[in-house]
């Protein structure tokens, strides 16, 4: 067990994303372009890109992390916590992917229900979002299943390769952890 997880469970740990993840994290994202399109902005797999993306994460208003297979250590999903913003606000978007051969098995839910326990005790934290596409099924499922609420409707967010798409606005709160029941059944 690799002694960078920040934080484990069953089956999965975190850790921050590194330079070395460049080979694995480029050839399980290009096994998945198929599950990521159209949800997420294609990702420039060149090195320099990749470099560009860890040095983001120099920043203390961005966090990069991995999900692995606690055991091995292989990488089975990413999660970002960007645009963190402190003072009154102590709140972070959530960007996430699964990679295609270890998609549908409940890793992410694992992983992302690590990643807010991260994020609420270790970073201090005070609310996440994540903003999905009312036809993204496997996203919504994935908040849901970890208690966020739904918040609002942002007509025209994003704009995912080449089309700005409307996304529905999910949050959790720390308060909505300790308030009482909730489904942290990853
Ligand atoms: C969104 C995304 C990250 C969800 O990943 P995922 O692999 O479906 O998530 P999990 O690993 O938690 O798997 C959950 C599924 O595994 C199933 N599952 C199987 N075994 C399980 C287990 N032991 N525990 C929990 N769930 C299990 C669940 O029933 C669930 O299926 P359901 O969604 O049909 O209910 C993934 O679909 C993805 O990368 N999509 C493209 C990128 C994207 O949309 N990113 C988010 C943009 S907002």
């Amino acid at each position: 067990m690799s002694n960078l997880y920040l934080i484990h469970g069953d089956r999965v740990a975190i850790r921050p994303v590194c330079a070395n993840d460049y080979d694995e994290i480029t050839a399980l994202t290009r096994d998945s372009a198929e599950l990521h399109h159209p949800w997420v902005p294609r990702r420039d797999t060149s090195r320099e890109a990749f470099d560009d993306f860890i040095a983001r994460f120099a920043q203390p208003t961005h966090e990069g992390l991995v999900v692995c297979f606690r055991q091995t250590g292989a990488i089975v999903g990413g999660v970002n916590i960007n645009n963190i913003v402190r003072g009154s606000m102590q709140s972070g978007m959530l960007g996430y992917v699964a990679y295609a051969s270890t998609a549908g098995r409940g890793y992410m839910s694992e992983g992302l229900r690590l990643v807010v326990q991260f994020a609420f005790t270790e970073l201090g934290l005070h609310r996440l979002e994540a903003n999905i596409q009312p036809t993204n099924a496997a996203s919504l499922n994935l908040v849901k299943r970890l208690g966020f609420r739904r918040e609002g409707y942002s007509p025209v967010f994003q704009r995912i390769n080449g089309v700005w798409r409307d996304h529905e606005r999910w949050a959790l709160t720390a308060d909505m952890l300790s308030a009482g029941p909730h489904e942290w059944t990853a």
